[in-house]
């Protein structure tokens, strides 16, 4: 994992503001991407630019929102089940399960298939603006759904991922997985960067080299082997060293048991202890954990795309340092 600087610039000029009126969970997919985007070489960066369409100046942080935006079209119907993963048997905090068929269609799938689609494109150009704009929605569901996968109320389906475990946030009635899309996302800012989300991200990237630096070298860690199966991407998604969706998901259904869902409660509010734990150093700060794990695992796929390291190197797992 290679760390450009080159970026820190015209990522800071993106960051968005708090006061505006944004929709659900767009704060944290923003916030994936731009941790995403300090982790890209020069060369990955220049390269997500030209496939980007100029509205998003480049910037995986602004493209990361958008499959949530088009939910509605009839030509991308077919997306909306691909933002989570549901298994058989699991129900949290009692038992979680994740026992992963290719069968479904799902973010496990759905990240499989646009880092295949990615990688043909990078092998052969897209040769018309059609294939182009393809090859534009697959970097830009691929960069969503890599975000969706770490939100752990992604991969369960107990009460519809938590939209229907309703919870109490403050005075004000919500659901557990709004309070993990969005608002201890929001209070977090509020409460410990000065309501600041560019010191936000600046935490996240020093916690690669600090509380998280023993296990951060482990997230991009990989075995191709584990993706074999009745993958259909399988032949193309075996070249790759860092993408192991299956994986990811699977530690992120254990996190429902052992923080998500466990002592649920719709009673008790959720912005205090809860939140605090979470948040917090008990957890070693798990919500920004979570978007940084993301962030890194998107770069080190699109490096490994764009810009592979020479057969002759070291693995990119050890290359995983600030420079
Ligand atoms: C892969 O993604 C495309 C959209 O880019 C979609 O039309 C297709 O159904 C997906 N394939 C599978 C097998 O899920
Ligand atoms: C990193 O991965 C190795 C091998 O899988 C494991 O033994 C080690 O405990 C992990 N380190 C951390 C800090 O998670
Ligand atoms: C917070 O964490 C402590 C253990 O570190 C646990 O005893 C407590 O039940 C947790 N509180 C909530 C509300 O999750």
């Amino acid at each position: 994992m290679r760390f450009s600087t080159s970026l820190a610039a015209a990522v800071s000029l993106s960051l968005l503001s708090l006061n505006t009126v944004y929709g659900y969970g767009i704060l944290g997919h923003t916030l994936t991407g731009q941790v995403a985007q300090l982790f890209l070489t020069p060369e990955t960066a220049r390269q997500v630019k030209e496939i980007l369409s100029p509205y998003y100046d480049g910037l995986l942080s602004k493209a990361a929102p958008w499959p949530d935006t088009i939910k509605g079209q009839p030509k991308y119907r077919w997306a909306s089940i691909y933002h989570f993963v549901n298994t058989p048997g699991d129900n949290p905090p009692q038992e979680c399960r994740f026992e992963y068929v290719y069968a479904g269609k799902d973010v496990v799938n759905g990240l499989f298939n646009m880092t295949s689609q990615l990688y043909q494109y990078k092998l052969v150009e897209p040769a018309t603006p059609e294939e182009k704009s393809i090859r534009e929605d697959a970097l830009r569901f691929f960069v969503h759904f890599m975000g969706d996968i770490h939100q752990p109320l992604h991969a369960s389906g107990k009460l519809r991922g938590g939209n229907d475990a309703t919870a109490r946030w403050g005075r004000a009635k919500s659901s557990l997985h709004r309070i993990w899309d969005s608002q201890m996302i929001l209070k977090d800012i509020k409460d410990r960067f000065d309501n600041n989300p560019k010191a936000y991200l600046d935490d996240m990237v020093d916690m690669t080299t600090t509380v998280w630096r023993q296990e951060a070298t482990n997230w991009t860690i990989c075995d191709p082997s584990r993706n074999v199966g009745d993958n259909p991407w399988s032949e193309t998604t075996q070249l790759f060293t860092t993408l192991c969706p299956m994986e990811w998901a699977r530690s992120m259904n254990e996190l429902d048991c052992t923080y998500v869902w466990k002592d649920y409660d719709s009673t008790k509010d959720y912005s205090s202890d809860y939140f605090d734990n979470v948040t917090g150093e008990k957890s070693d700060f798990l919500v920004q954990k979570l978007i940084t794990m993301s962030g890194v695992r998107m770069a080190s796929i699109l490096n490994e795309i764009y810009d592979p390291p020479e057969s002759e190197s070291v693995p990119d797992s050890v290359r995983f340092v600030k420079q």
